[in-house]
């Protein structure tokens, strides 16, 4: 049932090419340009005359919201806001009718996203769900929705639902751009060829596996990590770290790189494995002079960088590759290695990966 892997998260991790190759098959023609979504085409007047977007999720869902405010923003310059449901439901939120609430939750059974679910239903707002299990509560509690199509999500850490939610919303977000003329339509058909070379360059990042399990050897015991991204790979430093909590127990944090210096600069020294997403469009420059603040207080860095870089090699302890693809789309490729060097962490320190203690793979009790 694992397919040869020695746990489901790895299986998982592994077929993430597949799973993002089937969220977007059917619904994105290439050759013709277009993006057909039944729940996005039957809605689409009340999506594109929406004021507003508010992202409702937990969780893993949650860092897939964050990294869609920053598509959504970016390709259909609609105002985005990101919200934990269980915030949310119990803050008397200002919602109006031209709002649309964007709820995303792989079990689809999250007691607080639906919560959250019912309050903007209550306000008039319309719901769209991003769900993965089929038939679930939440995927019938809301107006229209889309699936991502991942296939059974078994380790509780999530994974491929986290890539495919954000693949679901990169074409939401891409269609919507198009049908406003947010973005040039050359451009769309750029973006639809690159989205659709992702799984490939999935599973050349999976190749880094044999590389990223040394670093997990190397810094396995260390007793905190730090993350840190900008832009649409801020959200990526977030996933990272929690992906580490859940399944290693090893405490982490994290932060936008930025930010570094108001505070936890100062947990920096020789002890301190820091991790930092430093693709080559996202912000380079400044992500290069984080990771030189780093350095000079002897942390040590991990890098995601985009294959050839050269610059960061020079600076980081270690480097681990991706192939370079545009830029809001990083997130597909920057989170497998970090994926993965939770996973050998884990492996490595005898923890139970697939059912990691005190978490359930789903939270029907808020
Ligand atoms: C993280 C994780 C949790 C879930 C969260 C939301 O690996 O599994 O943080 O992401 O409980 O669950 P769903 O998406 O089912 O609503």
């Amino acid at each position: 049932e694992k397919g040869g892997y020695d746990h489901f998260m790895l299986k998982e991790i592994y077929e993430q090419p597949n799973a993002i190759s089937d969220t977007f098959r059917g619904r994105m023609r290439v050759d013709e340009g277009i993006i057909k979504m039944a729940g996005v085409d039957d809605n689409l007047t009340k999506l594109l005359n929406a004021k507003r977007i508010v992202i409702v999720a937990c969780g893993t869902s949650w860092h897939a919201g964050l990294v869609a405010e920053y598509i959504f923003e970016e390709l259909v310059r609609l105002p985005v806001e990101v919200e934990y449901a269980s915030e949310f439901r119990y803050r008397n939120p200002v919602i109006h009718q031209d709002d649309v609430i964007i709820a995303i939750s792989q079990s689809g059974e999250t007691a607080d996203t639906m919560a959250a679910i019912k309050l903007a239903k209550e306000k008039g707002a319309f719901v769209f769900g991003v769900c993965n299990v089929v038939g679930s509560s939440i995927s019938r509690e809301t107006h229209a929705g889309a699936y991502t199509h991942a296939g059974p999500e078994i380790g509780v850490a999530s994974t491929k639902a986290f890539t495919t939610q954000i693949t679901v919303l990169a074409l939401i977000a891409l269609k919507l751009a198009e049908s406003k003329g947010t973005i040039p339509k050359s451009d769309f058909h750029y973006y639809l060829q690159e989205l659709e070379r992702i799984p490939e360059k999935v599973k050349i990042s999976l190749q880094s596996a044999a590389h990223v399990k040394s670093i997990a050897e190397t810094y396995k015991e260390a007793k905190n990590f730090l993350y840190l991204g900008r832009g649409f790979n801020f959200p990526v430093a977030l996933e990272g770290a929690l992906k580490l909590k859940e399944i290693s127990y090893i405490h982490a944090e994290g932060y936008p790189a930025a930010e570094m210096k108001h505070g936890p600069i100062a947990l920096i020294d020789e002890q301190m494995p820091v991790v930092v997403i430093a693709t080559k469009k996202g912000h380079y420059d400044k992500i290069v002079s984080n990771i030189q603040e780093i350095k000079s207080r002897q942390g040590k860095i991990i890098a995601v960088v985009t294959e050839g870089d050269v610059t960061v090699k020079e600076l980081a302890d270690h480097v681990i590759e991706i192939p370079e693809t545009e830029e809001f789309l990083t997130p597909l490729l920057t989170t497998i290695p970090l994926q993965i060097l939770s996973y050998y962490i884990a492996v490595m320190l005898g923890k139970n990966v697939d059912q990691p203690r005190n978490l359930a793979k789903s939270v029907t009790v808020e």
